[in-house]
């Protein structure tokens, strides 16, 4: 079977300097918010071009984290997009605030920014976009809305580590960068853990006292926070493979190129508008006959996955939220059509061209 992402051939490739780190690690007995987690904080923080980055337990956590240290409460509205991981409005509503979705672009998978304005009510305080599958969200457009209605910007950057607009990093726009290194990540991690990049020092300092119950030091409290610290092993882990980063988004990209040579002309590709930098965590192609390719490829010992069947207006645990079918029509119709194939940086040319023959042959 040709996997979505083979995470043992990375591996193997470092298993040396990997194992190293993680003795090094086991035998210094600092096991939680230790050197190597500070020197990847400062390695990340310098990668994004802003002053702070705070290692955290988790994406999901990166995006509490975020939302509680800018005073996100009950009764505000943060807007988002309705196709994404589930992740993104549980931070929302566990702050108690309500997300206010706003369709996506058809192209680009982002949230639509001519559709945020319209959505703007006096208990707007955040906007949240979610860099889909690794390509940007327009966030020029996105900046200018909300320093118009002064509104804070909290990234998803679950899945857009390195992706960039111009140069200028996701995660490095809004008041917030929440990043995810759950294993299959473009920089993943061999368990969970999370990091916010930020450029206000203020915030990053509240955000480190929540990750620590709270805590500044010894067992005083000066708020209520969360236990959400990354570990070190993780941090080491996170060091080696960070080391190659660009490497390993390049090559994404040029396996991406070669479907998108194969592919572009019978379905819907991935966009790549100028200068938007997509790193490909996922190639997600778009047709009205998912179905058949979807088995095609099953058929051919070929894995793919639908990210996400179901928006989420329409999940079940939102229902509170009192969104109807029809609502966020461009969302619903793409949760119809994609399907994401497999890619990795080590993905092999053959297996790149047994995806492709079979989604030709499920379209002939
Ligand atoms: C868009 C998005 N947001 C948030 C998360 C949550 O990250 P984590 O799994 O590290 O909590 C993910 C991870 O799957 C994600 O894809």
């Amino acid at each position: 079977m040709i996997p979505m992402v083979d995470l043992k051939v990375q591996y193997e490739a470092l298993r040396e300097e990997i194992l190293k780190q993680i003795t090094d690690v086991l035998e210094s007995s600092r096991y939680i918010l230790g050197p190597k987690v500070e020197e990847l904080e400062k390695s990340i923080a310098g990668y994004h071009g802003v002053k702070e980055a705070v290692g955290v337990a988790s994406g999901t956590d990166a995006l509490n984290l975020s939302l509680k240290a800018l005073g996100i409460d009950k009764d505000d509205e943060v807007i988002t997009t309705p196709f994404t991981f589930f992740a993104t409005v549980e931070a929302i509503i566990y702050q108690g605030a309500r997300p206010v979705f706003v369709d996506i672009d058809p192209e680009t998978l982002n949230i639509d920014p001519e559709k945020i304005e319209e959505r703007i009510t006096d208990r707007t305080r955040a906007i949240m976009p979610v860099h889909m599958f690794g390509q940007p969200a327009d966030m020029e457009k996105i900046g200018e809305i909300a320093s118009r209605y002064n509104l804070f910007i909290v990234e998803d950057c679950a899945q857009s580590f390195g992706a960039h607009i111009r140069g200028r990093k996701t995660g490095s726009f809004g008041d917030a960068g929440c990043f995810s290194f759950y294993p299959s990540k473009n920089l993943g991690a061999y368990g969970d853990g999370g990091l916010i990049t930020t450029d206000n020092e203020m915030i990053a300092g509240k955000m480190r006292v929540l990750r620590n119950h709270g805590s500044e030091k010894g067992y005083i409290h000066h708020a209520i926070g969360l236990n959400s610290r990354l570990d070190e092993i993780q941090a080491a882990v996170l060091l080696v493979k960070f080391k190659r980063i660009d490497r390993y988004l390049s090559l994404r990209r040029e396996k991406a190129r070669f479907y998108t040579e194969q592919l572009g002309s019978i379905v819907q590709c991935p966009q790549e508008r100028e200068g938007f930098y997509h790193v490909y965590h996922q190639y997600t192609i778009k047709s009205p006959v998912r179905e058949r390719i979807k088995s095609y490829l099953y058929e051919g010992g070929i894995s793919s996955v639908v990210y996400y069947s179901i928006p989420l207006h329409l999940q079940e645990a939102l229902t509170g939220l009192e969104y109807r079918r029809g609502d966020f029509p461009v969302a619903e119709r793409t949760s119809l059509e994609v399907l994401s194939l497999p890619i990795y940086p080590e993905i092999s040319e053959s297996a790149l061209e047994k995806v492709c023959e079979a989604v030709r042959k499920a379209v002939a």
